[in-house]
This record gives structure tokens, sequence and C-alpha cells, in this order.
């Protein structure tokens, strides 16, 4: 018989990449899928799948989604805190995959990458495990591309600079983006006089930022020709939570405990790219590995990563944001010892943030389960 899958939040910027996947893979004949609204229940169902419902249904009906066998949601924290609990108080024992960082440090649920853990996926299905949890994006992009050092268990430390995009803040994160282009745009063209001597420009540009009126509610501080040190909330220890999850999630994922967890630690910058993260690693090997064979046992481990060659032509032209957006795959180039020592390796690579770092891996959760 065929699952039940009840669908949340499938029309934000996570969810419609999810669903537009799905609809690649012809994912959608393979169960019946149940679509939820928290804000337009009642009206018709948009898709016109062969095993869907046509009118959407109320996303915040226990009674509804306790019908379901697996729910994914792309739905945010607020959708997560307040339902997750009801519905298992309720007695449901379905399977919830989701987007939403929450649930993912709680010991009863898995944190979900299957080309790093997949045998820990197929064991905690077998073992009763019902609630699987998407990855933080710099965490994910950074286990793809480093998957061969982690998996022969190379690596003593790492240390990271992260280049994050705006959709990594959510899709009025973008938007606010590409206003502050235009905001800039419409003053330059206004000031086209003044425009010949660059430093000039640049004065105009810095004040025109300044001003109140620049559109700031979500980056805070402009992002436009700025970058922003600080991504998510402050911890006492000096980090951000975004730098925490880069060594809690990893070691999670690895089933590492914290006796014998890598160390990983950096700092996390917003950077304006507008959907895909960039990583630098600086990487204390355990051993002295040459170049050759550390490319051979990084590239062999997925499909999706690339080794980029270390010169200037193939680093600007295949290991940007620019050529990596929309695709799965996963660039790793500027691969070098250091002149720190044989084990010092640094490496950096590039991911989509919407695909690897936050739909692909529930859209393969869900797979597994059905
Ligand atoms: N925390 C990430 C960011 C989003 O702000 O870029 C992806 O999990």
């Amino acid at each position: 018989m065929k699952k039940k899958v009840g669908l949340v939040g499938w029309r934000g910027m996570v969810g419609s990449v999810l669903l537009k996947r799905m609809i690649k893979k012809k994912d959608f004949n393979k169960f019946i899928s149940i679509f939820f609204s928290t804000s337009e229940v009642g009206k018709k169902n948009p898709f016109n799948f062969s095993y869907s419902n046509k009118i959407l249904k109320d996303a915040y009906n226990i009674e509804e989604l306790k019908e379901l066998d697996i729910i994914i949601t792309c739905q945010g924290s607020a959708y997560t805190n307040k339902i997750y609990p009801l519905l298992r108080f309720s007695g449901w024992s379905g399977y919830w995959i989701d987007a939403a960082s929450d649930l993912r440090m709680k010991k009863d649920s898995l944190i979900i990458l299957d080309p790093i853990n997949k045998k820990n996926i197929i064991n905690s299905i077998n073992n009763g495990i019902k609630t699987f949890v998407g990855g933080n994006c710099t965490v994910s992009l950074m286990m793809l591309a480093l998957g061969g050092l982690f998996k022969n268990n190379l690596i003593e430390w790492i240390s990271f600079s992260t280049y994050q995009a705006a959709s990594g803040g959510g899709s009025g994160y973008i938007l606010e983006l590409l206003k502050q282009m235009k905001y800039l745009n419409k003053s330059l063209l206004n000031n086209l006089k003044n425009l010949e001597s660059i430093l000039n420009v640049e004065k105009i540009l810095t004040k025109i930022t300044k001003n109140d009126s620049f559109p700031t509610n979500f980056s805070i501080v402009p992002l436009i020709i700025n970058l922003i040190p600080w991504i998510d909330s402050s911890l006492k220890n000096g980090q951000s939570k975004e730098e925490w999850k880069m060594e809690s999630e990893t070691n999670k994922i690895l089933c590492r405990s914290n006796t014998n967890k890598i160390l990983i630690d950096g700092t996390c910058v917003r950077v304006n790219s507008l959907r895909c993260h960039s990583q630098s690693f600086l990487i204390k090997l355990k051993k002295n590995i040459n170049l050759n064979e550390i490319e051979k046992i990084i590239s062999n481990h997925n499909k999706w990563v690339r080794i980029i060659p270390n010169n200037k032509e193939f680093s600007m032209k295949k290991l940007t944001p620019l050529s990596v957006t929309g695709t799965l795959n996963i660039p790793i180039g500027r691969i070098r010892k250091l002149s720190l020592g044989p084990k010092y390796l640094s490496a950096f690579s590039i991911g989509d943030q919407l695909l690897w770092g936050a739909a692909e891996p529930l859209r393969r959760m869900l797979k597994f389960l059905i």
C-alpha cells in the first residue's frame, strides 16, 4: 500500500527547491501526497499529482496530521516547536522529516546526510527512530566536501572560515539584498556626474548605505558592499551558534562522543552571494599523506564532490558561487600543503545552500522511508 506523506511549508524557499527536485525525480508517483497549509486552508492545491489531495488541509489540525505515515516539513522552527510535541503527545508514531534545526541535537533524532551516514540512517529506521532532521547547511556542505577524509579518520582538527550566502537567512534576506542593490543603483544613476572619480563613488556609496532609510530589516547592517562576521545567536564562550554547530553537528553525524570528537572551530561570515555557501578550511591531518593520495580519497568518497586543480584559471572559473549555483556539485579546490608543516592542509569548497545544504537530504530521507 502506498504511504501517506504530508507536506508542510512547501511554498517557502527550501520547500520550493524540495518540490522542484521531487517533481524532477518523479517522486510523487511513489506515495500519496497530502498538501497542508498554515495560511491557505481550504484553497485549491496548485499541484495536480495523481495521488494527491485537491484541497489544502490545515497544517495545525492534529487529527488530520495523525492520519499520516510521514510528515516532511520546511515550515520552520515555530511550526516544529508548536506541532511536533503535540503530535507526539497525541500518540502519533509516524516519521517526522524536518528542515528546521530545533530537533537536530535531540537524543532520539538523527541528523540526515546519507552520503555520510547512510548506514546509520538504515540502522536507525530498523531501531525505531522516527525523527530525522536535515543538518545545518555549512555542516552538510563541509562534510560532503571532506567526506573522504572523515571516513578514513584522517582529520585531527579543522579550522574554518565561511562565506555564507544571503539565502541562509531566508527568502526575506535575499530580497533585502536585492533591495539594497536597487537602492545603490538608483543613487548611482542620480549621481552620474560625480562618478568620474572612484573616490567620489566610494564616498557616495558609503554614505548611502549609512542612511537610516537603507533597507536593513533582515541583515541589520548593510550586506551589499559589506560582509557580516556573525551568523545566528551568541553563545557565552564567544562563538556564534552557527560556529558551534560545525563541531557539534558534525560529531553527532559521525557518532563521535565527547571523548573522541573531531575538534572543529572557526568564524562564520555572511557575504553577498545569493545561494551558495563557500568555506575555507585549514585541516590538521593525523598523518602526512601526499596530495595525490588526498585528492583520490576526497574524490572517491561521493559522486558530487569534484576536485578543482589548484591553479588560478580553474579556481576562478570552477570554484565560485556562480559556477555552483543551482547544482548538486561540491567542488573543492585550493588543495595544498601549508608552509606550517606536512600535516597541514588547506582547501576551499562550495555548495548550493538550498540543495545539498537543505532540501536534498530531506528528499533522499523520504526515499529511504518509502
Ligand atoms: N544557518 C545557515 C545560514 C542556514 O544562516 O546560512 C542553513 O542551515
